[in-house]
């Protein structure tokens, strides 16, 4: 279908409303309370995964590297890091984000614009955070059982920030799906996570990892993309909307010492309206800071009890951002947020109208690709 994006938007607008339908939301599961303090030890950990050397970040914690593992992004970014760490009372399981504005906006509209991936048993997820994961799960949940047997005594913790928020989310679901880890002590801390997955892999995060938190500072723009579909609220569209796990925690403020926040379990569950879903303008800015740490420079410089002077840092972070991404054969200039945000909301629209369309095509048309003829242009997710 080569068809004006506008149109694609406007038919999707004159369909919406025939193909909505409420699904029966599950319940959320009793007895798993949010620990400000782990959320906070979490960031440690996430933060640790964007450096190099992870060891100061480690050590101040008392918790040491077991493996760091390199995961295949895509054709932007040759590695990720995942850190698999033996903390005092948890082994950690922590992925790298993106630490530089133009690599997040170009990771976003990677992987707003590739198709989703169904996952047995789990549900779909977009293609790219499953394909980044896919090498490394194995290595990942065969050190995990070695460990576990180890310290049976130690829970598992999967975190992340960003982009690695959303492999962490994935990465956790999978190791759940196979371990059979009692939920109890498996912990899912991310930070700014987009969304992963459809509705159906929100319901299977919410049953195998009952035990999620997913903190959300302010108006973090990540937090809210790839874009879920509805009015005002976000709807699960027969599983055709990007719809975010639980359980959101929401910091209003700047995420200091004591300030508030709100554990959100309102409606749409998992997509609570009266949370960071409830504006309209998201901005980077608050994406890259949580608990008042810009948390890949904290990372990188060790995870310091005081945060590094604004001005001594700038240079070293430039330059280590260049050695870590020479090998990008894509560039991308710095561009004004409002102009990033625009993009990826142009992508982001463009692709569910077009996917969403190819749906109801499908639906409407029920015959089979392979009775020949005119292949009929099914879903990619
Ligand atoms: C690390 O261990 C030392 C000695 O046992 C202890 O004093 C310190 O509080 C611990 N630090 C953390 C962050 O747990
Ligand atoms: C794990 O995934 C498989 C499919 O690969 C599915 O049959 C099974 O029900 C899942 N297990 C759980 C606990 O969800
Ligand atoms: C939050 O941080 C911003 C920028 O650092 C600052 O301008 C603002 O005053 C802070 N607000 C509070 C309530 O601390
Ligand atoms: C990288 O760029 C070179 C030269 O433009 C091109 O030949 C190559 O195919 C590119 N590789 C990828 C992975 O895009
Ligand atoms: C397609 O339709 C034909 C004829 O109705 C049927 O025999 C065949 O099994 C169908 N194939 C699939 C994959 O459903």
């Amino acid at each position: 279908m080569h068809t004006h994006p506008f149109l694609h938007s406007l038919l999707l607008l004159l369909l919406l409303p025939l193909i909505t339908h409420c699904s029966i939301l599950s319940a959320p599961q009793p007895g798993f309370k949010y620990d400000e303090k782990l959320a906070r030890l979490s960031l440690e950990y996430a933060a640790a995964s964007y450096a190099d050397n992870p060891w100061p970040c480690l050590r101040k914690n008392n918790a040491s590297l077991v493996l760091q593992v390199d995961v295949p992004c895509d054709a932007v970014r040759d590695k990720c890091w995942a850190i698999i760490v033996d903390a005092p009372e948890h082994i950690v399981v922590a992925f790298q984000g993106t630490s530089s504005r133009t690599q997040l906006i170009t990771e976003l509209v990677e992987s707003i614009t590739s198709p989703k991936h169904q996952v047995p048993g789990i549900g779909s997820v977009q293609r790219y955070f499953f394909v980044a994961l896919e090498s490394i799960s194995k290595h990942i949940s065969i050190k995990l059982d070695k460990l576990r047997e180890t310290y049976p005594k130690k829970s598992v913790l999967f975190t992340g920030h960003s982009l690695g928020g959303a492999l962490a989310s994935l990465a956790a679901a999978e190791y759940a799906n196979c371990s059979g880890i009692d939920p109890s002590s498996l912990y899912l801390v991310t930070f700014g996570q987009p969304r992963v997955g459809n509705h159906e892999y929100a319901q299977s995060v919410d049953r195998l990892v009952p035990n999620t938190w997913r903190i959300v500072h302010k108006y973090d723009l990540v937090a809210h993309v790839p874009y879920c579909v509805g009015f005002r609220t976000c709807q699960d569209f027969l599983n055709h909307s990007p719809y975010h796990h639980g359980t959101e925690v929401w910091y209003p403020t700047n995420m200091s010492e004591h300030d508030i926040y709100k554990v959100c379990d309102g409606l749409p569950l998992d997509e609570d309206a009266s949370c960071s879903n409830d504006h309209l303008l998201y901005t980077i800015d608050d994406h890259l800071r949580y608990f008042d740490r810009h948390v890949s420079d904290y990372g990188i410089d060790g995870c310091p009890v005081e945060p590094t002077p604004p001005g001594t840092r700038k240079t070293k972070k430039t330059k280590k951002n260049q050695a870590r991404y020479r090998n990008l054969n894509r560039t991308l200039e710095d561009m004004p947020e409002m102009e990033a945000i625009a993009m990826i909301t142009e992508v982001a629209m463009e692709r569910w109208a077009r996917d969403y369309l190819e749906y109801v095509w499908d639906w409407w048309h029920r015959r089979n690709t392979t009775g020949g003829g005119e292949e009929l242009i099914r879903p990619s997710w």
